[in-house]
């Protein structure tokens, strides 16, 4: 698969620029284990990377000028310096000037460059394709230029991108799953410190499979609805006077709510708490490689998600619950919400099978037909030739 999104960025290069390009550098998507709205709460997360990667073909130019070429959208787009501010460039570009601008407001000398995109990366279904896009091309420009920005701070600036430039208000997650996941691991990350520790994530040793369903569910009103939950949160902190809501104890949660008087900003501060809660009772097993054990976890943040956070949707709700009565043993809503993806923990015999409960209830509800595939975790960004 990395072959053939790799041959496809190399050949749009040579077309679009007639030239061969000096190397390709690839990041991938990001499924989410565990551990939904806790980034920017400055707790905790545990995404693994999917084998679906966004590949950039580059090389460097003498002058401040970046040509971008993505094959998604068909087009080519062109900046200069005077584009370095946020705002400039609309669109998918946004989020490749934005790692130029970041990366230049960082202090660097980020070198002109000719890119060209391809992607296997499915585009709004809530598996960071934004995030790809931006790990690739930081970690492309930041060899091209010999840029001294170590790997752990590169997620940092990939953020900036998204969140300044692109005007997306996210947290640290997708940016550093996309750059600091490895192979066969997911990356449980504290929010707070950006420490991380690899856990060790083989389904397949286990006879298990993790089974992820784009929804396929249109996405309404994302963007304000993400900014509204993202204030509940920093309201309910302010209110508790802690810096964020990663500082109210599990053990102290129910005193904390006594004093939350808005009934929405103790729902979302309850879902944050239990689920930076459910992410370190995830990791504790995983530890001990009782992987199937953390299905009743996963189910259980599905169900703060929708009862607490309330981000879930009815095809959402709909492929959680199939895929339980089909016999997942556990499953959740991954990523931001109001549609994407679903995860499910399977017997790796019983895939299949699950993929075709959700299928059938969703025709028996009259949704768009849902698209299923087995994931394993991989790589981080990384050059490729
Ligand atoms: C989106 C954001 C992340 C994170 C998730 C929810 O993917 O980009 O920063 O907040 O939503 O967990």
């Amino acid at each position: 698969m990395t072959g053939e999104v790799a041959a496809r960025a190399a050949k749009g290069f040579t077309a679009e620029y007639g030239d061969r390009p000096a190397g390709s550098w690839a990041a991938p998507g990001r499924v989410n284990l565990i551990g939904e709205h806790t980034d920017y709460n400055d707790g905790f997360v545990l995404p693994f990377a999917l084998p679906q990667l966004t590949v950039v073909a580059a090389a460097p130019v003498e002058e401040r000028r970046w040509t971008v070429w993505s094959e998604q959208s068909g087009e080519q787009i062109s900046f200069d310096g005077s584009a370095l501010r946020p705002g400039a460039v609309p669109d998918w570009g946004a989020y490749v000037a934005g790692v130029v601008w970041a990366l230049a407001d960082a202090g660097f000398d980020v070198p002109g460059a000719r890119l060209a995109i391809a992607s296997d990366v499915p585009l709004g279904a809530g598996l960071s394709s934004s995030a790809a896009l931006e790990s690739a091309v930081l970690t492309a420009l930041v060899d091209l230029g010999g840029l001294e920005l170590p790997v752990d701070d590169r997620p940092a600036v990939a953020q900036r991108a998204e969140n300044v430039y692109a005007g997306a208000p996210t947290g640290i997650m997708d940016q550093s799953a996309s750059i600091r996941c490895r192979e066969g691991h997911a990356l449980f990350l504290d929010c707070r410190s950006l420490a991380v520790e690899q856990i060790p994530f083989d389904c397949a040793a286990a006879g298990l499979a993790v089974l992820v369903i784009d929804t396929r569910a249109p996405h309404r009103h994302v963007g304000g609805e993400y900014a509204a939950r993202r204030a509940a949160c920093e309201a309910a902190a302010e209110r508790l006077g802690v810096p964020a809501l990663r500082d109210v104890a599990f053990e102290e949660l129910d005193a904390a709510l006594a004093r939350l008087d808005d009934p929405v900003v103790r729902r979302r501060a309850r879902h944050v708490v239990t689920e930076n809660r459910r992410v370190l009772d995830t990791v504790e097993l995983l530890r001990v490689d009782r992987i199937r054990e953390i299905g009743p976890l996963l189910t259980a943040s599905h169900a703060s998600m929708r009862n607490d956070f309330e981000i879930t949707v009815p095809e959402v709700d709909t492929a959680v619950e199939a895929a339980l009565a089909a016999g997942a043993y556990g499953a959740r809503m991954t990523g931001g919400g109001f549609g994407g993806c679903v995860l499910a923990l399977v017997d790796a015999s019983a895939a299949d099978a699950v993929a075709a409960a959700v299928a059938d209830a969703y025709a028996a509800r009259g949704f768009a037909a849902p698209l299923s595939f087995t994931v394993t975790p991989g790589p981080g960004a990384t050059r490729l030739d």
